[in-house]
């Protein structure tokens, strides 16, 4: 049976990634930050608590790391490192520990495959990073591809960027069979509430319920190209699969406003946005990325990876869900 470690196993990814594999027969494995409370809603709400084995650990801890990694040695193993402060805004806040998790904390896994890989043989571990878009950050170009020259934009960019750069120099350092998928945004139903999507999503189905008023969102003509995280985490498997390491950017190559995404919002519950949306400057970010659209033609051709959710059927598809989350019967228009 294959074997896999998923380090941010309870985060969106993290559970839709170990519903895949596990659909695919593997043993899947966790790592997980201790929390005074539970944290792992996202696999319950998925029905899959039970399927996986969770550890205890963190990625900014190398001791736990080399536990829980050397424990599993038994198997040739597929290491994904989804670990992150992921957040975009809070890096600017929080610039020293979202650089020690997504920098550091990739170090660390990246060590331990090395350690193993030493012992047992190069692709003994296959080892998957999730690098991001916002590593383009400020680009001029209408799309991003791999060849893309990278420019972030905040803490959590440039934090990403060193690991990118890490998994690339253990590669070529160690012949170690490591991969980074370049995603661009992607969503769901499981995303957490602070990122846009889900921030919109839940607040049309709080003004159905009566719970809200309005809604205050930061820059709505930000442009970004949106995908359904289900099929993102179906592309890094993908790259473990190959009979070579390489980089994937992954996206839709579809691009739309945060504007755009309100209008089908709110429309979908009835409702028109520009009677409930505000703009608070407080919520713009200190260094903004204006435009993001992936390229995604290598993907495409080489994993024959494609997005199957368009973005107009993912944020109806989200807003439907907080309606249920809310206890709202559908509105008959846009039911
Ligand atoms: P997410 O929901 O925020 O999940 C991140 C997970 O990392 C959480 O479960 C969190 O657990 C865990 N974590 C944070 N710090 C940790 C630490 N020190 N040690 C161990 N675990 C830690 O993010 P996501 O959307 O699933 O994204 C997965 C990965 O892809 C992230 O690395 C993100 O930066 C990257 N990415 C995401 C997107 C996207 O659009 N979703 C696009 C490109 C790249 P706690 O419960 O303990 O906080
Ligand atoms: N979160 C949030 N809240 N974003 C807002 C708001 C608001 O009230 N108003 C406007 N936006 C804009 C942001 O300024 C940004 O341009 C865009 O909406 C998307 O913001 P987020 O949903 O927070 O995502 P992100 O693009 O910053 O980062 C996500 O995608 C990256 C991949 O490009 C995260 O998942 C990152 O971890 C990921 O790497």
């Amino acid at each position: 049976m294959p074997v896999a470690l998923i380090s941010g196993i309870n985060g969106q990814d993290g559970a839709y990634l170990s519903e895949f594999l596990l659909n695919n027969d593997y043993d899947v494995h966790g790592m997980v930050r201790r929390k005074a409370d539970s944290n792992i809603w996202r696999l319950e709400e998925l029905g899959i608590h039970d399927s996986v084995e969770l550890h205890i650990g963190d990625v900014t801890d190398s001791a736990s790391i080399g536990r829980i990694v050397s424990g599993l040695e038994f198997e040739p193993f597929e290491i994904y490192n989804l670990a992150a402060q992921s957040y975009v805004k809070a890096s600017f806040e929080t610039p020293v520990s979202t650089f020690q998790i997504n920098a550091n904390g990739a170090l660390n896994m990246l060590e331990a495959t090395r350690r193993v890989c030493a012992q047992r043989g190069k692709t003994w571990v296959k080892f998957y990073q999730a690098s991001t878009s916002e590593m383009f950050g400020l680009t001029d170009l209408i799309s991003q591809n791999e060849n893309t020259a990278f420019h972030p934009r905040s803490p959590y960019g440039v934090a990403k960027l060193a690991a990118h750069w890490a998994v690339i120099n253990y590669r070529e350092t160690y012949g170690l069979f490591a991969c980074s998928g370049i995603l661009f945004n992607h969503e769901s139903p499981l995303r957490g509430e602070e990122f846009v999507t889900r921030k919109i999503t839940a607040a049309v189905a709080r003004i159905c319920a009566g719970k809200q008023k309005n809604l205050s969102l930061g820059n709505i003509d930000a442009v970004r190209d949106w995908g359904f995280a289900g099929d993102y985490v179906k592309a890094m498997w993908l790259m473990l699969q190959l009979p070579e390491p390489d980089d994937f950017v992954v996206a839709t190559g579809q691009a739309h406003t945060v504007r755009e995404m309100c209008d089908i919002a709110f429309a979908h519950g009835g409702l028109d946005y520009k009677n409930y949306v505000t703009v608070d400057s407080s919520l713009f970010r200190p260094c903004e990325v204006p435009d993001l659209r992936g390229n995604s033609m290598k993907a495409r051709k080489i994993l024959g990876w494609s997005p199957s959710v368009e973005f107009k059927d993912l944020i109806t598809n989200m807003v439907d869900t907080e309606l249920k989350r809310e206890g709202v019967v559908q509105h008959a228009a846009s039911a």
